[in-house]
């Protein structure tokens, strides 16, 4: 059945064909960290549910995770690099302030059709990037397109900040998404939302036009991640229940209709609050912040890409991706995947 969502039934739809992850290998354990600053294994588990974060060394860039979990989508998807003809890498990491991280992605893949570009929204910029890829295959502009989150925040993590070092992690998911013309699949309803006020809340100052690199900082954590936690997770908690409860009323679902909700690993407290709101089952709402910690905008793909490994979602069920991060920023996708 081709579902008709809020009267868009559009010709095609952008079906994920593929998916893959990618972390470093080195970790980060709770008791490291505690050798680090004056925090604890009890403290950190209990207060986010993290237990360990993947690191690069500093051989190892966004863009080379950003391939890697690439490649990996579309081997799963037997799909050959040449034919790519888009490529979105949502970070707030990049390679470098220009080229876009993309085009080092193009390069390294061999993807010589595509146009490329990067995404900065934060936590929110994998779904950003799908909602994007979105219109251009359901529009017939594409056929496909490669949306890619990938960060490296333990590089602009100030390792004697013990608010916010113990939270994030590095790491890169990738999906591979195919013009259909098949109804049955594909992404059904996308939403994103911003608010600039609380630009405060969560940034990283340096070193864009407000302070160059070529001037001396005022402050020199501003290199750094800075974040209020406690006003983060209020909102992060109200904004996506609202988002959840949109995509089911545009959709028509009921929270028995969705296979399983992937949310953004921010906080397992923020998860399980919003969830409990929702009133959704512990079976349908993916956990893995455990291993990795907050990934940004690599968060939602490695999850899914692990669910799906770990038999959570099938063909042809329901899944809500929703995240919420920097900016403000928020969204969700709705698939049947
Ligand atoms: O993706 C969006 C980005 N994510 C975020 O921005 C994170 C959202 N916020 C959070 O996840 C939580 O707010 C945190 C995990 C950051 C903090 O948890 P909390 O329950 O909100 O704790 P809190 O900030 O209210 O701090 C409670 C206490 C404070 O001590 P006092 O003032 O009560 O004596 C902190 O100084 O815990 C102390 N504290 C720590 N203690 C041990 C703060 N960080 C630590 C730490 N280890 N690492």
């Amino acid at each position: 059945m081709n579902r008709p969502i809020n009267d868009h039934n559009p010709p095609y739809r952008a079906v994920i064909a593929g998916h893959g992850s990618f972390v470093p290998a080195k970790t980060l354990t709770n008791d490291d960290l505690s050798k680090m600053v004056d925090t604890s294994d009890e403290w950190i588990a209990a207060r986010t549910g993290i237990k360990v974060r993947h690191i690069t060394t500093d051989d190892e860039t966004t863009a080379f995770l950003a391939t890697e979990a690439a490649r990996r989508a579309l081997a799963e998807a037997n799909f050959n690099a040449d034919e790519i003809e888009l490529i979105i890498v949502a970070t707030i990491t990049p390679e470098m302030v220009f080229p876009s991280t993309a085009c080092f992605v193009q390069r390294a893949l061999g993807a010589k059709k595509a146009w490329v570009f990067d995404l900065a929204a934060a936590c929110s910029g994998f779904v950003y990037g799908l909602s994007i890829a979105q219109q251009f295959l359901e529009n017939g502009r594409c056929k496909n397109a490669l949306i890619i989150g990938a960060e490296t925040l333990t590089k602009i993590t100030d390792w004697t900040d013990r608010t916010s070092c113990i939270l994030f992690g590095d790491g890169a998911g990738a999906v591979l998404l195919e013009r259909s013309s098949d109804g049955r699949q594909g992404i059904l309803y996308s939403t994103m939302a911003s608010d600039g006020n609380y630009w405060e809340a969560l940034n990283c100052q340096a070193y864009g036009s407000r302070h160059p690199a070529a001037k001396k900082l005022d402050d020199s954590k501003k290199i750094y991640m800075q974040i209020k936690g406690r006003e983060v997770y209020q909102q992060a908690v109200r904004r996506v229940v609202e988002t959840v409860t949109e995509c089911l009323e545009a959709c028509n679902l009921s929270i028995d209709e969705v296979g399983m909700f992937i949310s953004h690993q921010m906080n397992a407290r923020i998860i399980e609050s919003a969830a409990k709101r929702l009133k959704l089952p512990d079976e349908k709402v993916f956990l893995n912040i455990a291993e990795y910690g907050n990934t940004s905008s690599a968060s939602v793909p490695i999850a899914f890409d692990e669910c799906v490994r770990k038999g959570g979602i099938k063909r042809g069920e329901i899944v809500i991706f929703v995240v919420f991060g920097a900016g403000l920023t928020w969204g969700a996708n709705v698939i049947q995947f």
